[in-house]
């Protein structure tokens, strides 16, 4: 029994439209794709990661879970990522959070959601880190804001300390990590400022993101 006929006709459509605009372009595609950038978001439906950067595909290679996070004992997350450095050859990785992440909200609550819990924990881990901070904050939704922003940067951190990426700095290769955030309210993206090209960049954000919370930091 055919199901969801919509989706077909949508999808129709929407191979139409591009076949339309871009003679050949789906036979190219068969061929390679070589993107230049990786996309680590979260699985969040109103953050379509292509759309919102305006990318075809074939541009860009995306690993999406829940709250967006890098785990070194998430094989998954890892083989995406060795496949994008090593094969693909990208040249940026992107970890982008946004504002009202459920998986976020979901880490702050005391009550339980099953499963994913477990999948959550680290982010429990990063507001315990950055507590300080996120306690001189006026309220629970400036809290759950600012963490939106830490757990994107945390998550550029897990990228960097990775063997994947020491090694590829360490030939010399040219990959620079990003960490951005998502507006749901206004669809914009904005960078977080936390760009990465080198092991020695790492080490200082990491001291930075340390220093942070230190005592006397206004
Ligand atoms: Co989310």
């Amino acid at each position: 029994m055919k199901t969801l006929p919509h989706l077909f006709s949508n999808n129709k459509a929407w191979a139409d439209k591009i076949r339309a605009s871009i003679p050949g372009f789906f036979e190219q595609l068969t061929s390679q794709q070589a993107p230049r950038y990786l996309w680590i978001g979260c699985s969040d439906s109103r953050v379509p990661a292509n759309e919102i950067v305006g990318l075809l595909p074939g541009e860009l290679f995306v690993h999406r879970n829940v709250a967006n996070l890098a785990l070194h004992t998430d094989m998954n997350c890892m083989s995406v990522l060795q496949y994008a450095v090593e094969i693909l050859g990208i040249h940026h990785v992107i970890v982008c959070g946004h504002y009202g992440c459920g998986g976020i909200k979901a880490a702050l609550e005391r009550k339980p959601h099953g499963l994913v819990d477990n999948w959550l924990r680290p982010i429990r881990d990063i507001r315990q880190k950055h507590l300080a901070e996120l306690n001189r904050l006026p309220d629970e939704d400036a809290q759950r804001h600012r963490l939106c922003e830490l757990n994107v940067i945390e998550q550029v951190v897990n990228v960097g300390n990775t063997t994947i990426l020491q090694n590829a700095w360490d030939r010399g290769e040219e990959i620079i990590l990003h960490g951005w955030i998502y507006d749901l309210a206004d669809g914009l993206l904005k960078d977080l400022d936390v760009s990465v090209r080198s092991a020695p960049q790492l080490e200082s954000l990491k001291n930075k993101l340390s220093g942070m919370d230190s005592p006397g930091n206004p």
